[in-house]
Formats: structure tokens, C-alpha cells, sequence
């Protein structure tokens, strides 16, 4: 498994890199740059057309990606009945996260994706309280904050998440524990710092990365200097 120390997770802040607005036609070669730009994650999003409307990739492809990418691979499950799909994803996920809007039986899920030993994430869209992911605190290794609403890259981040970041991570740190927080869509130069001071400690990134006007390498680079 190629996961990541949560201790040196929570004291560093990492680029899960979403590859949604990435060229398909290239999309190895520009993962590959991703890597080699010094990015943390794979953030692979997994979309059914009928969670959200859009249809992405399944497990072939991210099994295809795991022979040849060693970065940990943040899966990131936007569809209906997750729980069928745990043990698909299971061997091509360093962590996997599901929607609390589409999920059903939370603790069944987050249950059955430890069995596997792997990590469990929640999800929650931007209209979603944080009420529906801080009664699992204790067994989530991840909370996903969603600051777009899902379906698509290249979004305007919603400011409205902010405080909810740091609601979330106040409740946590109340109660003692360390998830890794990481909030997701439309994330660039322009409002990373923000997001970070909010509380995200998992910064996921796609048109930021992988927009046609830069080269990936001086991206990463860009929104690494904006963290500091
Ligand atoms: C949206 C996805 C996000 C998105 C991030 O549904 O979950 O991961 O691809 O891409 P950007 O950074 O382009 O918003
Ligand atoms: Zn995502």
C-alpha cells in the first residue's frame, strides 16, 4: 500500500492531483509530469452519470495507471450504491472515499473499506452540513470538502466551504483526532493559501495542473510558493 504517515501528513500540506482536465490522449505522459513536478496523490474521480452528471473511468483504468504510477491513489467515488464498488476499487486505492449523499449504510461502507486495509474517506458537497460526516470523525482517515459542486473540473470554487473547513477541523482538534482534510474543485494560485488556512491539510488540484497555458511542472510549483 502506498499510503502516507499521518503524522507527517497533518504537518505538511499535500497536492492530490486530479486528473478529470487532464489531456486523455496523454494521459500517462501527463500524470508522469505530475509526478516528476513533485505532486503527493493521484486524485482519480470515479463518475456514474447518475450521482453526478458525467461519466468517468472505472477500475481498469486505474489499474492500468498502478503499474506504472507509484504515487498513493486517492480515489475519489462519486456514484450511487458505493458499497457495491468497495472491493473493485479495493486494489487500486490507497484511500477511498465515498459521498455521505449517495452512501446509505455509512458504517457498513467505511467498515467494509478498512477490511481491505485501506483507507476511508467521507465526502460532502458544498449544501451538506458537517454534521453528516462528524458523528464518523473516529473512523475516518479522511473528510473530503467539496468547494465545487461535483460533475466537472475547471470550476469556480465555492467560498461559502470555507468556514466549514474550519468548523471541521476545530470540531476535530476538539475531540483529539487528526483526519487529513482535504477540499476538492477549483482550487488554483488565487485561493489555495486561503483554503489552507481554513484547515485543509490535502489540496486536490486538476485545471490548476493541467490547464494549457502552463507546463505542469511550473503549476505545481506555482501553488506550492502560494502555500508557504
Ligand atoms: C469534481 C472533482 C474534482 C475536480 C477538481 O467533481 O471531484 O476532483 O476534478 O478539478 P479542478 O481542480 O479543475 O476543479
Ligand atoms: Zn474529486
Amino acid at each position: 500500500m502506498r499510503s502516507w504517515s499521518k503524522k507527517e501528513t497533518c504537518n505538511l500540506i499535500k497536492i492530490s492531483v486530479s486528473i478529470l482536465t487532464c489531456d486523455f490522449s496523454r494521459l500517462y505522459e501527463q500524470i508522469k509530469q505530475a509526478e516528476e513536478a513533485g505532486v503527493d496523490m493521484l486524485h482519480l474521480d470515479i463518475m456514474d452519470g447518475n450521482f453526478v452528471p458525467n461519466i468517468t473511468m472505472g477500475p481498469g483504468v486505474a489499474r492500468s495507471l498502478r503499474k506504472k504510477i507509484k504515487l498513493p491513489f486517492d480515489v475519489h467515488l462519486m456514484i450511487n450504491n458505493p458499497l457495491d464498488y468497495i472491493e473493485a476499487f479495493s486494489d487500486v486505492s490507497d484511500i477511498l472515499t465515498v459521498h455521505t449523499e449517495a452512501a446509505g449504510d455509512i458504517p457498513a461502507i467505511l467498515k467494509k473499506i478498512k477490511s481491505y486495509n485501506i483507507k476511508a474517506g467521507l465526502a460532502i458537497n458544498p449544501d451538506t452540513e458537517i454534521t453528516a460526516v462528524t458523528q464518523y470523525l473516529e473512523e475516518l482517515d479522511m473528510v473530503t470538502v467539496m468547494s465545487v459542486h461535483p460533475g466537472f473540473g475547471g470550476q469556480k470554487l465555492i467560498d461559502s466551504v470555507l468556514p466549514k473547513i474550519k468548523q471541521l477541523r476545530q470540531i476535530a482538534d476538539k475531540k483529539g483526532l487528526k483526519p487529513d482534510i482535504e477540499v476538492d474543485g477549483g482550487i488554483g494560485p488565487d485561493n489555495i493559501s486561503a483554503v489552507v488556512s481554513s484547515g485543509a491539510n490535502i489540496i486536490v488540484a486538476g485545471a490548476a495542473i493541467f490547464n494549457d497555458k502552463t507546463d505542469v511542472k511550473n503549476a505545481v510549483k506555482i501553488l506550492r510558493d502560494k502555500i508557504k
